[in-house]
């Protein structure tokens, strides 16, 4: 102790450290987005999450504002909630309801492509049942959800879509389904997402060939998978983007020799390849690896997914070698639907000839008849005296807005909105029936007041009346 460092050898390790540095980003620096707009829907106050980030009501502020011509309420679930997923459970304990088309809208200051999560958690309480509502969700002239219901299972949904926002505003508007169906929602993330997240180019598969995709960053996305092969579930608290990781055991099947690596050395982010915003250390540090004799060409490691017919799909697999021993050891070849869709990829070339270093593909397919997308991996001839014969560290399964910007009609959307002017009759006429029931109310509170005199009303129910009544009232009442 107390002995300066040898300034030679301080020399030295300020030189490989710079070297070092110019070719890796060892930045553990959190990305920050430029737009963060995190709002609990129908909360009164702020909501702190454990991955660190606090949601904000969904009235205050010029970042976000609710638009609408028809009555929205503050709602507040009556019972503790048991959740299986603890992350986002502070924010399933309010939501807004939305009588009629309503939006929010939200303020961008960076435009380029950001992620939208929406959140449903239909619980019910006395007054009424969320998993009863069913609505259209439409964002930046987009169908994101169509006659959607939050399951009856009382379980929550994450809806993830990747959007690209060219305007000053993102728009996200709920539409009940019917004149008497309510929507809602328990809150709404809108986050900037870090430029390289989703490139323009992609590998489209075909039966008979793979050309080049252009345009990917023009598409919207909706993510319906998103896994960690080979390791544990990955929380918003351990991600970069607070996205949540699942873990592929549902998924994967294989008929030859497969084994789960852990890697506990350090992840080598590349400026040129994988950053760590595209998938976490914990994404990378884990993966199935093929252990098969490689003259033996057809044994795969498969993972399969239920997805719908007649969309795309964007496929993208992480791979970081964390199980060679060397370099240009690990040649495979990836199947997707039973295509071949890379022949003999050599990771060590991909990622500049370093191990650990992370790396991803993209690659365009449309959905077979099958209802299933499979992406498989395979042996090489290149790597017949390797122990390991393939890898796959993390897997996306993204499908592609079709041709008239839905991600579930072949209707365009002017179909929707004809429907909901359709409605402004019967929109009349709902609050016709509205002014009755209150016109009976106060009927009704004048006799009870003259039957017991002055009675003090410590709780708002859910009934016309409140639709008049204030907002922060309702949720106060409702709190309980
Ligand atoms: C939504 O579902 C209802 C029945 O529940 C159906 O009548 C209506 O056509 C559907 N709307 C759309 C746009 O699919
Ligand atoms: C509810 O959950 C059970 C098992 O957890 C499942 O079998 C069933 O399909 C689910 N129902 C709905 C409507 O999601
Ligand atoms: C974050 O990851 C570490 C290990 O990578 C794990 O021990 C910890 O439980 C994770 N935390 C959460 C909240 O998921
Ligand atoms: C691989 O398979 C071939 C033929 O199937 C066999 O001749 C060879 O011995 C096998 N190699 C190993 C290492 O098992
Ligand atoms: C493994 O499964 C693939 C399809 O998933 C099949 O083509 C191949 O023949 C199977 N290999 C063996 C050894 O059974
Ligand atoms: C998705 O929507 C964009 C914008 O309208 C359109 O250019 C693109 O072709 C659509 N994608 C597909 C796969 O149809």
């Amino acid at each position: 102790m107390g002995n300066l460092p040898n300034p030679r050898h301080m020399l030295i390790i300020l030189f490989f450290s710079s070297v070092l540095r110019s070719s890796f980003s060892f930045s553990s620096a959190l990305f920050s987005p430029p737009d963060n707009l995190l709002v609990d829907c129908g909360s009164s106050y702020s909501t702190g999450l454990n991955d660190r980030r606090i949601f904000l009501p969904d009235f205050n502020g010029d970042s976000v504002r609710l638009i609408s011509d028809e009555p929205s309420f503050a709602v507040a679930a009556k019972n503790n909630l048991v959740l299986e997923d603890e992350t986002y459970a502070p924010l399933y304990r309010t939501a807004r309801v939305f009588t009629g088309s309503s939006s929010y809208v939200f303020r961008i200051n960076n435009k380029g492509t950001h992620i939208v999560r929406l959140h449903f958690y239909p619980f019910s309480n006395s007054d009424q049942d969320l998993s009863s509502a069913q609505f259209h969700v439409v964002a930046s002239g987009f169908v994101l959800l169509r006659n959607f219901t939050a399951s009856a299972n009382l379980s929550s949904s994450v809806k993830e879509f990747i959007i690209r926002v060219e305007v000053d505003e993102l728009t996200i508007s709920f539409v009940p389904s019917t004149f008497l169906s309510l929507a809602f929602v328990n809150a709404i993330e809108v986050i900037s997402a870090p430029a390289d997240l989703i490139r323009d180019t992609g590998r489209l598969v075909q039966p008979n060939n793979v050309e080049t995709f252009n345009g990917l960053s023009n598409q919207v996305l909706e993510t319906l998978f998103r896994v960690n092969v080979g390791g544990p579930k990955v929380t918003p608290f351990n991600d970069t983007l607070w996205r949540t990781w699942s873990p592929d055991n549902a998924f994967f099947h294989s008929n030859f020799s497969t084994k789960t690596v852990y890697f506990s050395g350090r992840i080598m982010y590349q400026k040129y390849g994988a950053s760590r915003e595209v998938a976490p250390d914990n994404v990378y540090n884990t993966a199935r690896v093929l252990v098969a004799n490689s003259s033996d060409l057809i044994s795969r490691m498969t993972w399969s997914f239920p997805v719908n017919q007649g969309y795309r799909y964007l496929v993208r697999m992480h791979l970081c070698d964390i199980a060679s021993l060397a370099l240009n050891e690990l040649y495979f070849s990836v199947y997707i639907n039973g295509y071949l869709a890379y022949e003999d990829f050599d990771i060590s070339a991909a990622t500049s000839h370093y191990l650990a270093s992370p790396y991803y593909v993209d690659f365009v397919v449309d959905a077979g008849s099958s209802g299933i997308l499979s992406v498989s991996i395979g042996p090489s001839t290149f790597g017949e005296s390797s122990i390991v014969n393939g890898i796959l560290n993390g897997l996306e399964i993204l499908k592609i807005n079709n041709s008239v910007r839905s991600f579930d009609m072949e209707l365009p959307i002017a179909f929707l909105v004809h429907r909901s002017t359709e409605g402004a009759l019967t929109a009349a006429f709902r609050s016709l029936i509205c002014w009755f029931a209150f016109v009976l109310l106060i009927v009704s509170g004048f006799m009870s007041i003259w039957r017991w005199g002055i009675q003090p009303r410590n709780h708002i129910t859910w009934s016309p009346l409140s639709m008049n009544a204030q907002e922060s009232q309702i949720t106060k009442a409702d709190q309980f």
